[in-house]
Formats: structure tokens, C-alpha cells, sequence
């Protein structure tokens, strides 16, 4: 089953706010309903978003004959969310197929099949570079998630884990449990026990100490944007992972498909970074009315990122530190 797909006139979604708990489909037949599914995560990870992006075109068409309600919806969704640059690049690829409904659905299916080919390459080449970085047996660590959940199937950094463990050529995974939304506890744990690869969960925080105590041999992670420069810009947390990975002298890997690179931006500092409010944040835990600052992704600069791997390339951004 596909994280998302168009099936029977609706936008099909595995909900991922009920994961772990219960893996259930959620139906979506409106722009409001899709766009409301993107803003609680429900639907999540930019190479998703991409496709859901571009299906939402395919509801805006079939809601909207009125132009103008139509370009309104179409924008709704293009800016549901705004950091991970493949939402509004999958509206505009879907949009320009605007009026027609059959030739929009097809741009949004050759999208999906499109990112599960990039899965696909995006494995083989990065598994084919970690043991060439890291030799036999790598000990990864991982944030957020990057595995079936945040594409169609299979993955983007998390792909590049099964391909390792389906060769017999990983040690084991440590996921990063992603705080404050728990993507990696909830989401990336799940996956990797339904593949059988051995885990465990490391609070955010443990990352670079684990690092620094010769216990991980790579980090590997995925973007919600790169920028021309080679600036990756992911989950909060990214950015420590790979202090820690530059002060342990060990490899920090981005993996992500080319649908995720940002020519038109040149540098992370240009990328607006979503920030979800502070309820996420203080949950129920610190005193009510504390007041909280929520940035969901941060910028990693280029300097500090050994590689990138896309489904085309291996792209080294910057001359390694001497
Ligand atoms: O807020 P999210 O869960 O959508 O953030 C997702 C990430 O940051 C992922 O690491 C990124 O989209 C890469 S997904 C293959």
C-alpha cells in the first residue's frame, strides 16, 4: 500500500498522527480536508507532500469551476505548509495542467511513480556510499522520518537503511526520537521493526555524545529543501546531529530526491522555516502559559554536510575540512 494515492476519486492517506497505535486509511475528497490532513501532519515528509501536493490540484479541479475559486484553492494547498519546497513544486507541476481534470490526475500520478523510482536510485547509490564512507557493518544514526511514511514507499535516507540491511551489510540503526512531534519515535521505529532492521531510540540530545563516544560511524538524514549552495534544511535537530558528526570526524549524509532541490534558493537563510506554535512544545507538561518557540526545521550549512545523494547524483557540496 502507498503512504498516498488517488483511489476512487479521493486523495488516500495512511493517517500518521494515529501511528503506531493503529495504521488506518484516511479518505480526502475536498481541498479543506487535504489541507487540513497536511497541516496536522497527518500527511507528512516532502517527497509526500509533493504527491499530495500535486493530487490536490486534482480536488481543487473536481470542487471548483468558478477560475477564481479554482486558483484560490489550488493556492490554499500550494502554501498548507512552507518549508519543504516540493508541496508548492507539486501544485505548480499538477497546475499547469489547469483546466483539464484527466491530464492534472496525470501529471499527479506521474509524480507518485516518479518518487517511487527516486526511492529506488536513492537507495542503491546511498548504500553504495555509506560502506564506501563508512566500511562494512556502518553504524548509523537517523532523524525524523525519512522511510515509506515521507514518500510513496520505501523511502529517502530510511531507504538507503533497508537497502543495507536487505544487503546483510548494516550493524544497526539509532533513531533520534524527534522532538517535539516524535516523528523518529513513532514513525521511524515502526518502520524499521515491520523491515526487521535492528534499532533503538535515542532521545534528540544523546545524538552527538553517542557520536562522540565512537558509538555511530555515520549520520544519515533526509531535507525538506536543499539550496543551491548545498544548505540542507530538515527536521529541528538536524543541525546538532551534524555538529556532533563534524566534532566526531564522521561522515553526515543527506538523502533526498532532486524534487527536493532548490535551485531558485540560493542559501538556508532565505527559506522560511515553519514554526507550529507553542502548544507542541510546552504540551502539558511545563506550567500553562509558558510561553515556547517552535521552529520545525532547522539549516544545516553546507560546510558541515559530507554528501548528498539524489536520485541522479552524489553531490558534495563543500571541499572536505582539513
Ligand atoms: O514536519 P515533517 O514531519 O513533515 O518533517 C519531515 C522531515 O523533516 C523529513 O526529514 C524530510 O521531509 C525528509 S522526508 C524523506
Amino acid at each position: 500500500m502507498h503512504t498516498i494515492d488517488w483511489i476512487d476519486d479521493a486523495v488516500v492517506i495512511v493517517d500518521q498522527t494515529r501511528l503506531p497505535a493503529e495504521a488506518v486509511h484516511l479518505r480526502l475528497t475536498t481541498v479543506e480536508a487535504l489541507v487540513d490532513a497536511i497541516r496536522r501532519l497527518a500527511v507528512r515528509g516532502a517527497p509526500a507532500l509533493g504527491v499530495a501536493g500535486a493530487l490536490g490540484v486534482a480536488l481543487a479541479v473536481r470542487q471548483h469551476s468558478d477560475p477564481a475559486e479554482l486558483h484560490k484553492a489550488v493556492r490554499l494547498v500550494a502554501e498548507a505548509r512552507p518549508t519543504a519546497v516540493n508541496l508548492a513544486r507539486g501544485v505548480h507541476r499538477a497546475a499547469a495542467h489547469l483546466p483539464s481534470f484527466d491530464a492534472v490526475l496525470a501529471a499527479a500520478l506521474q509524480l507518485r511513480d516518479e518518487e517511487i523510482l527516486n526511492s529506488a536510485e536513492m537507495a542503491r547509490r546511498g548504500a553504495d556510499l555509506v560502506l564506501e564512507l563508512c566500511g562494512p557493518s556502518p553504524r548509523l544514526l537517523t532523524h525524523c522520518n525519512t522511510g515509506g511514511l515521507a514518500t510513496v514507499v520505501e523511502g529517502t535516507a530510511l531507504a538507503v537503511v533497508f537497502e543495507l540491511h536487505r544487503r546483510g551489510a548494516l550493524a544497526g540503526v539509532i533513531a533520534s526520537e524527534t522532538r517535539p512531534l516524535l516523528q523518529g519515535a513513532r514513525l521511524t521505529t515502526w518502520e524499521l521493526a515491520r523491515a526487521g532492521v535492528p534499532h533503538r531510540l535515542a532521545v534528540d540530545s544523546a545524538g552527538p555524545f553517542l557520536m562522540a563516544r565512537g558509538e555511530v560511524d555515520a549520520v544519515i538524514l533526509g531535507a525538506d529543501r536543499i539550496c543551491a549552495n548545498g544548505d540542507v534544511v530538515n527536521k529541528v535537530g538536524s543541525y546538532a546531529h551534524a555538529l556532533g558528526a563534524r566534532a566526531a570526524g564522521i561522515p553526515f549524509i543527506c538523502v533526498a530526491p532532486e524534487t527536493t532541490v532548490d535551485a531558485d534558493t540560493p542559501s538556508g537563510d532565505k527559506v522560511e522555516i515553519e514554526d507550529r506554535g507553542a502548544a507542541e512544545v510546552t504540551g502539558t507538561t511545563a506550567p500553562p502559559g509558558t510561553a515556547a518557540v517552535n521552529p520545525a526545521f532547522d539549516v544545516t550549512p553546507a560546510a558541515l554536510v559530507t554528501a548528498i545523494v539524489t536520485d541522479r547524483r552524489v553531490w558534495r557540496p563543500a571541499p572536505p575540512p582539513r
